[in-house]
């Protein structure tokens, strides 16, 4: 009998995925499935974007690159990041990875471990919870809730630190709620923690171009006070429509650069090397692409709050950033989980529970509005049907 290692009991798995498998299972049989489950950009990546990667395989670039990636690309991450937030980086700093993911995995890791707190959003993005659990540290939720607009209460994270604490993970705008985070509750934060000089912020930033209704970004790297102690998110996947390349990166703080290349090394290598010439394209290159996607999504996010809240058993509060929305769905008096897999299986619609994304998301569905107009109301319109035959 193979004995697996201990820790692998722990580690959990973004349910995501397993909805995108059964939908398309579903789909293998025939059947009629709008999938508004899975978190990405349903746009092509660029073609300028494509054409860099073409262009690096047909010039040779075939080998190994650094592991922390080719120093034009870090630089053009620093320069864009500088560009966007006005905090000048220095690209020794930065570390290019195979997606956001490994980020959070490299920065849980170097933190986690029996006898530490790790604290994280709840409803959350599974794999922090997942990993800090991996690692053997506790796990200790910091509740987004509704009346919040899911924002997080700053008084409420700063009372959770205890002398175990080693690392706070916030998400801004936020997966699965939509929820940016209030400028106010931020600086309230970075108050508090001048208190905590040990302890780690890991910012996951991912969908810092996609806020709507006049919202501005503040990224954690703003507050100097905490700059040498925050790890900075973020990636090509939402910006780019490229979840598929694999290419994220980091800005660590200067002691952590070297830990996390090392991490890379053992790990991965480096990232592909046509990959990361795309990417420089798609920092150096136009950005019209980006602009268009999130005036495509916030076209959307009005049709799909409407819509929701139009629906028996169904509320929503309108969400600030990314391209999911959180509904209320006490109304319907099932579990979340049902709902999910009774509007999968019964309407045709993918979705994702809320309490695949922590404790607190239980009566509350994920819907992912990286859909056309058309499939959006056509799955509201399957959802109502359903709502009338319960
Ligand atoms: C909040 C958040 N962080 C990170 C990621 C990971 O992105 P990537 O696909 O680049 O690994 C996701 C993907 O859904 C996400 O929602």
């Amino acid at each position: 009998m193979l004995q697996l290692a201990e820790g692998m009991s722990r580690l959990g798995t973004e349910s995501a995925f397993e909805v995108l498998a059964r939908a398309a299972a579903l789909e293998a049989e025939g059947k009629s499935i709008i999938n508004l489950g899975i978190g990405q950009p349903d746009f092509k990546t660029p073609e300028h974007i494509v054409e860099a990667a073409v262009k690096a395989l047909r010039d040779g670039h075939h080998g190994y690159t650094p592991a922390n990636g080719i120093s034009p690309l870090r630089e053009a991450v620093a320069a864009d990041f500088e560009q966007r937030n006005g905090v000048a980086i220095d690209p020794q700093n930065v570390v290019i990875v195979p997606g956001g993911k490994v980020t959070m995995f490299f920065a849980i890791l170097m933190f986690g471990g029996p006898g530490v707190d790790i604290l994280y959003p709840d409803p959350g993005f599974p794999i922090y919870r997942s990993v800090i659990d991996y690692s053997g540290a506790s796990a200790i939720p910091i509740p987004l809730r509704e009346e919040n607009q899911f924002s997080f209460s700053a008084q409420e994270l700063l009372s959770l630190i205890t002398p175990r604490t080693r690392l706070i993970i916030l998400n801004s705008p936020a997966n699965p709620t939509g929820g940016a985070l209030a400028p106010g509750e931020l600086d309230t934060l970075v108050e508090g923690l001048a208190a905590y000089p040990d302890i780690a912020i890991l910012s996951d930033e991912i969908y810092s171009q996609m806020l709507y209704d006049g919202r501005r970004h503040v990224s954690l790297m703003r507050y100097e006070s905490i700059r040498d102690r925050v790890i900075l998110l973020d990636g090509w996947s939402k910006t780019y429509a490229m979840t598929g390349w694999r290419l994220g990166y980091a800005i660590w703080p200067k002691a952590l650069a070297e830990p996390a290349t090392r991490l890379a090394i053992n790990c991965h290598s480096c990232v592909n090397a046509p990959t990361q010439f795309a990417g420089i394209a798609a920092l150096t290159g136009p950005q019209d692409a980006v602009a268009a996607m999130t005036a495509a999504f916030d076209e959307r996010r009005h049709v799909i709050v409407e819509e929701l809240n139009a629906l028996p058993g169904f509320s929503c509060v309108n969400p600030g950033g990314a391209f999911y929305t959180f509904p209320n769905i006490t109304g319907l008096g099932m579990s979340a989980r049902a709902v999910q897999d009774d509007l999968l299986n019964e309407a045709g619609v993918a979705t994702v529970a809320g309490t695949s994304f922590g404790e607190y998301g239980e009566g509350y569905l994920r819907f992912s509005y990286a859909n056309s107009v058309e499939n959006i109301r056509e799955a509201m319109a399957r959802i109502r049907v359903w709502l009338q035959a319960r």
